[in-house]
């Protein structure tokens, strides 16, 4: 397994692209199941959730193009829909096939996704919408076998705002017969971005961006062409990074107007930031302040950002009280940034984390993507040498890392381990 090394206290400047968003592309690249006729994307990252997707439908017949990042997909002989366990179970946003397949083919048999690191995250919600539009839905074997001749509009509530649920729903709807509304729907910038192609795919959908969303079922779905949007964690990420080592820089390819509640609580930290039309402007002070947060769905400040503002707050001077809302264990990045000098106490869904003046170089361990983020922004402010084992998980959601990072002027190397 590879290593990320990391040697601590270059000040980050200069500019980075941003990459298109892996939560958005993943219900996009779902989204071609629904039509016989071909769907091009471009902006797609080349990340290893993307190739697990792919390869998972691809299995299931759909015919597959990629160049650099355009992926053009063609569902017309989609044949089997079937998502087994072996390749669910790497990575849950496989559950978003449930809903197009059944849609499309009238069946699917999908491997539950199973608990991981962050919490159990079951998918009842999305079982619970397909069963009101009328799916005969068992969960036998450890897989979600769901029929229906044709799905029938409805109006759902969902017990929580969940992301792919509604997102699983909203595709499901586009091929219903009749008029299907989502209330309690996510507000996330990805499922506005789904819902454009899914629009431009001949859907009629209004609504997306806000908590109840209408979807007139259409009779089939045709091919389109449809851009990425940027991804906004990536983004805050970047700026963590560029504003834990006091540096400045521009992230291009990608917007504030996603960022809303990061970009404030950088600016509450010290940090300048200028918003451009296609890109983002950051300059750091020498030492940030304490920011508290609470994490919550879209707008708010999102869960996916919370540990990378830990590595700030851990830095930063003052006290930070950080709370988690969506994750029920979604912390374990704390006992590492402790291996490295922080100072973070934990009850339950709360982090008290006192900012010290330096961290100090360690061995730690990835846990999941985005605690994995924060690891990386420690390592490149804390003194001497930071390995990182397992970063397999930041191959997962960032593409490119150590090539963004070393233009920036952090000095990072990757060990390559073979296992054979
Ligand atoms: C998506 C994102 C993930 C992000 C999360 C929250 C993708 C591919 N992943 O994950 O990066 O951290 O949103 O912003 O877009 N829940 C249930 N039953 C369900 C569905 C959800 O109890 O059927 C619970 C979950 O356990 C969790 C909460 O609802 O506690 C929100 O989860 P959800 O929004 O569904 O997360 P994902 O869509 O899996």
């Amino acid at each position: 397994m590879d290593k990320l090394l990391i040697e601590g206290g270059a000040r980050l400047a200069g500019e980075v692209a941003i990459s298109g968003a892996k939560n958005a592309a993943l219900p996009i690249l779902c989204a071609a199941l629904l039509t016989r006729e071909p769907l091009t994307l471009t902006n797609v990252p080349r990340l290893n959730d993307i190739g697990t997707l792919l390869g998972l439908i691809g299995q299931m017949g759909v015919r597959i193009e990629r160049e650099g990042d355009r992926v053009t997909l063609d569902a017309s002989a989609l044949d089997n829909p079937v998502a087994p366990y072996e390749l669910v179970k790497t990575m849950r946003a496989s559950i978003l096939v449930l809903g197009p397949l059944v849609a499309r083919c009238g069946e699917a048999r999908v491997s539950l996704p199973g608990g991981c690191a962050i919490g159990a995250r079951p998918v009842d919600q999305h079982i619970k919408g397909l069963q009101a539009m009328g799916a005969e839905v068992a969960v036998e074997h450890g897989y979600v076998h769901a029929v229906a001749r044709r799905l029938k509009g409805a109006r759902l509530f969902t017990d929580m705002v969940t992301v792919t649920g509604t997102e699983n729903l909203m595709m499901a709807a586009c091929l219903a017969d009749g008029e299907t509304v989502i209330e309690n729907a996510a507000r996330e910038p990805e499922v506005v971005d789904l819902a454009n192609c899914l629009v431009a795919m001949g859907a009629n959908i209004s609504g997306a961006g806000t908590d109840v969303i209408r979807i007139r079922g259409v009779e089939r779905l045709h091919g389109a062409t449809h851009r990425v949007m940027p991804d906004r964690i990536e983004t805050g990420t970047y700026l963590c990074a560029v504003a834990a080592t006091g540096g400045e820089a521009r992230l291009t390819g990608t917007s504030a107007c996603y960022l809303d509640a990061v970009v404030d609580k950088l600016m509450d930290a010290g940090c300048e930031i200028v918003s451009e039309r296609d890109a983002i402007h950051i300059k750091a002070p020498a030492r940030l302040d304490a920011v508290n947060l609470r994490t919550s769905p879209y707008p708010a400040f999102p869960t996916d950002m919370q540990a990378q503002f830990m590595a700030l707050n851990a830095i930063a001077r003052g006290t930070a009280v950080i709370r988690e809302t969506i994750f029920e264990n979604r912390f374990m990045h704390a006992v590492e940034l402790q291996r490295l000098g922080a100072d973070i106490g934990i009850d339950g869904n709360t982090a008290v984390v006192r900012g010290v003046d330096r961290l100090q170089g360690a061995t730690v361990m990835a846990t999941d993507l985005r605690a994995s983020a924060s690891l990386v922004i420690a390592g490149l402010v804390a003194e001497d040498e930071t390995v990182i084992e397992r970063i397999y998980h930041l191959d997962r959601g960032y593409e490119r890392l150590e090539a963004k990072l070393l233009a920036l002027g952090a000095r990072v190397r990757r060990i390559v381990q073979r296992v054979d």
